[in-house]
């Protein structure tokens, strides 16, 4: 794990470690500077010392105030990271001249926490000003959601920059799999961003929390087989058919803890419970079922998975160095 420093075994000698030092310093100086400029775990050490606790202390009174948030928080880090890299973009409003990612498709009527953030961004403005992007608090937030739901915790990579733009078509072009998806899709859109068919698995496991609109799992509770049978007819008493009334009725995406960051998720999904039709298709005969059983069976390497999964997200092609801004107001460009 790059994330953890090693200890310099008591055996090595004085001129072994010499040439480690340099060599380090070599890889640093062939990095700096170029496109794979990349993110750290200190990046605002020196710059903002207190921004994991401004950021932390708007959050958890947030989930205090609204347990779902968290979630809410945690799927805007996926979306941002999915449309051109994790940027903020998700966060531009819409101008007059210019349509953004907050009301395509994916997102409209049903991405949520933008106050949130707003909260978030004034706080850490008020310790640091023009220092801190709003692509990295939603990375930190994300983060800090997971963990104070019940989940593992890391530490979060930052040094993102904020872009001044954000598109509406990019958003809407597939890149953010629909719940109608196949599973060649699914491995498919995360494989484009880097990501492996387990990745895709284990950052599904985000559905241990929150909550999914009617309409994004209508089909699924009224004319699919691979769903238990009192589980379809509970969700159907909430989501009336056919399609029309009840669209933005909630349910929750895990039955079992559905406000508990855990793995039970992936016993929902043994048992034919899975909310959305993506979820079950996770475990229904294909090449992802195994990961699912192993997932189910052992929370501990749900954890360890999930968290190295979120850090690559993380890492989706994100803007350093002089690109971008750092945005003042999350909500538009400066
Ligand atoms: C694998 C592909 C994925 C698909 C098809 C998918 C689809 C969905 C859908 C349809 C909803 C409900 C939206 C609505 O009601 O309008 C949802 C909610 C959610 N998704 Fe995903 N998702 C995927 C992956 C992820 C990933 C990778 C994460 C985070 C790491 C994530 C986190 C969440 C969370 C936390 C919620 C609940 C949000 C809330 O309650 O506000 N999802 N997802
Ligand atoms: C987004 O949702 C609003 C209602 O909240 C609706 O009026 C608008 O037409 C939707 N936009 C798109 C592009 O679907
Ligand atoms: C069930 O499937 C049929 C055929 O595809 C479709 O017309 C109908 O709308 C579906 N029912 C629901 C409740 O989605």
């Amino acid at each position: 794990m790059a994330l953890y420093k090693t200890k310099m075994t008591s055996s090595s000698s004085p001129s072994m470690f010499v040439n480690i030092t340099t060599s380090l310093f070599l890889v640093m100086i062939l990095f700096s500077g170029s496109s794979l400029a990349s993110l750290s775990t200190n990046f605002y050490h020196k710059t903002c010392p207190n921004v994991f606790e401004a950021v932390n202390s708007v959050v958890k009174s947030a989930i205090a105030n609204e347990r779902r948030i968290g979630a809410s928080l945690l799927r805007l880090h996926f979306h941002d990271c999915f449309v051109n890299g994790c940027d903020g973009s998700i966060l531009l409003d819409d101008t007059p001249s210019s349509r953004g990612e907050k009301t395509a498709a994916p997102n409209n009527r049903s991405v949520r926490g933008f106050n949130v953030v707003d909260d978030i961004k004034s706080k850490v403005e008020s310790v640091c000003p023009g220092v801190v992007s709003c692509a990295d608090i939603l990375a930190i937030a994300a983060r800090d959601s997971v963990d104070i739901l019940g989940g593992p915790e890391w530490k979060v990579k930052v040094g993102r920059r904020d872009s001044k733009t954000s598109s509406f078509s990019a958003a809407n072009s597939g890149v953010i799999p629909p719940p109608t998806s196949t599973l060649s899709n699914l491995i498919n859109r995360f494989q484009a961003k880097g990501l492996s068919a387990k990745d895709m698995v284990v950052l599904s496991g985000a559905h241990t929390i929150g909550a999914a609109r009617c309409v994004t799992f209508r089909n699924r509770i009224y004319n699919e087989t691979n769903i238990d049978s009192s589980f379809a007819k509970n969700r159907q008493r909430n989501c009336p058919a056919p399609a029309g009334s009840g669209d933005n009725n909630l349910a929750a995406l895990d039955v079992t803890t559905p406000t508990t960051f855990d793995n039970k998720y992936y016993n929902n999904l043994l048992s034919k419970k899975g909310l959305l039709h993506s979820d079950q298709i996770l475990y229904n005969g294909g090449s992802t079922d195994s990961f699912v059983e192993a997932y189910s069976k052992k929370p501990e390497d749900f954890s360890e998975d999930f968290v190295s999964a979120i850090i690559r997200m993380g890492d989706i092609d994100v803007l350093t160095g002089s690109s971008g801004e750092i945005r003042r107001n999350c909500r538009k460009a400066n």
